[in-house]
C-alpha cells in the first residue's frame, strides 16, 4: 500500500484530497500545525477507510517545522503522493502587511513546496512513481491590487511545476499546479476577506473542495500537463486572457481598475 503525505490536510481543499486518497486505498499522513485538529482528521479518516493514518504536527511554514518534516519524508520508503494544499490569504497592499507575514506567506507557499518536493522525489523516482500536486491559484493569472504576493507566490508554484516536469520526464513521477478559483472553504473566513468583493459572488462561481480534489487526481493520471484551472468556468475565464488583442484588453483594464481602487484608497487614507 503505498502512502500519500498532505498538508493542510485538516481542512478545505487539502482535508478533501487526504479523504479521496484514503478512499482510493493509500495510507495518508497529515501534516497540521495543530494536535487536536490533526488528532481529528486522523481520527475522522480512520472511522471511515481501512487505511493507515498518522500525522506529523509541526509548521512547514517555519523553519524548524519545515526541516522537522523534511527529515521524516525523506526518511519514509512508499511516498505515492504529495499534496501541498497549506497556504492562507491575505489583503492589503505590501506596504500595509507586517514584513514577518510577508516572509511566512513566501515561506509556507514556496519554500515548503520545494523542500517538500526536494524530500520526497529521490525516493519516487526510485519507485519509478510519485504524484506531487501543488495547490496554486487562479490569482497566478491575474494582476491582483490587494492580493500581491499572494499571487507571486502562486505564480512561482506554477514555474516550480513546470520546472520539475522537465526534470522528471521518462520518470513516472508527475507533477501539477492546480489553480483553483473559488472555493468553499474556511480560506475565506481569517478575517482579511470580511469586506471583499470575492466573497460576494455568485453561487455558480464557486467549487466544492470535493470538485477541485476529484479534477486534479484525475487531471494528473490522465495528462501530462504541469498546471491545471480547476473549473470550466475558470478555465474559460484564462482562456479569454489568453486570446490576442481581447485579451490584452482585458487585462488592461483589469489593471486599470486596480490601479484606480488603489489610487482612491491611498487618497481617501491621505487626503492631504
Ligand atoms: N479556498 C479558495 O477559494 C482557494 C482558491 C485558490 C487557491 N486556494 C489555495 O488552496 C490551499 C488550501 O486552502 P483552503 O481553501 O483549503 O483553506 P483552509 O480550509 O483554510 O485550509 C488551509 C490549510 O492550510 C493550513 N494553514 C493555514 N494558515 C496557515 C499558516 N499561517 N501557517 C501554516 N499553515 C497554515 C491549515 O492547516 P493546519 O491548521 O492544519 O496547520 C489549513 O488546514 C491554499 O494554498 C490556498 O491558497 C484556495
Amino acid at each position: 500500500m503505498s502512502t500519500a503525505v498532505i498538508t493542510g490536510a485538516t481542512s478545505g481543499i487539502g482535508k478533501a484530497f487526504a479523504e479521496k486518497l484514503a478512499e482510493s486505498g493509500h495510507n495518508i499522513i497529515i501534516i497540521s500545525r495543530k494536535q487536536e485538529s490533526a488528532d481529528k482528521t486522523e481520527a475522522e479518516l480512520k472511522n471511515k477507510y481501512s487505511v493507515n493514518v498518522s500525522s506529523i504536527v509541526a509548521d512547514p511554514g517555519a523553519h524548524e517545522g519545515l526541516y522537522r518534516i523534511y527529515g521524516k519524508l525523506e526518511k519514509e520508503n512508499d511516498i505515492e503522493f504529495l499534496v501541498h494544499a497549506a497556504g492562507y490569504g491575505t489583503t492589503g497592499n505590501v506596504e500595509e502587511l507586517e514584513p514577518d507575514l510577508l516572509e511566512n506567506q513566501i515561506y509556507l507557499h514556496d519554500t515548503a513546496a520545494t523542500l517538500l518536493a526536494r524530500a520526497v522525489i529521490p525516493g519516487m523516482v526510485k519507485r519509478g512513481k510519485g504524484r506531487i500536486i501543488f495547490i496554486s491559484s487562479l490569482a497566478a493569472f491575474m494582476t491582483t491590487a490587494d492580493f500581491t504576493v499572494y499571487s507571486a507566490t502562486k505564480v512561482f508554484l506554477n514555474m516550480l511545476s513546470k520546472g520539475l516536469k522537465v526534470e522528471l520526464a521518462g520518470t513516472n513521477v508527475k507533477t501539477l499546479a492546480v489553480c483553483p478559483g473559488l472555493v468553499k472553504t474556511d480560506f475565506w473566513n481569517n478575517g482579511y476577506f470580511d469586506d471583499s468583493d470575492y466573497t460576494k459572488a455568485p453561487e455558480s462561481y464557486w467549487l466544492s473542495p470535493e470538485e477541485v480534489a476529484d479534477e486534479s487526481l484525475a487531471f494528473i493520471e490522465k495528462r501530462n500537463k504541469p498546471v491545471m484551472i480547476a473549473g470550466r468556468s475558470n478555465r474559460a475565464f484564462v482562456g479569454f486572457l489568453n486570446i490576442p488583442l481581447i485579451g490584452t484588453a482585458a487585462n488592461a483594464l483589469m489593471m486599470s481598475s486596480s490601479e484606480k481602487k488603489a489610487a482612491k484608497k491611498r487618497f481617501s487614507e491621505n487626503p492631504e
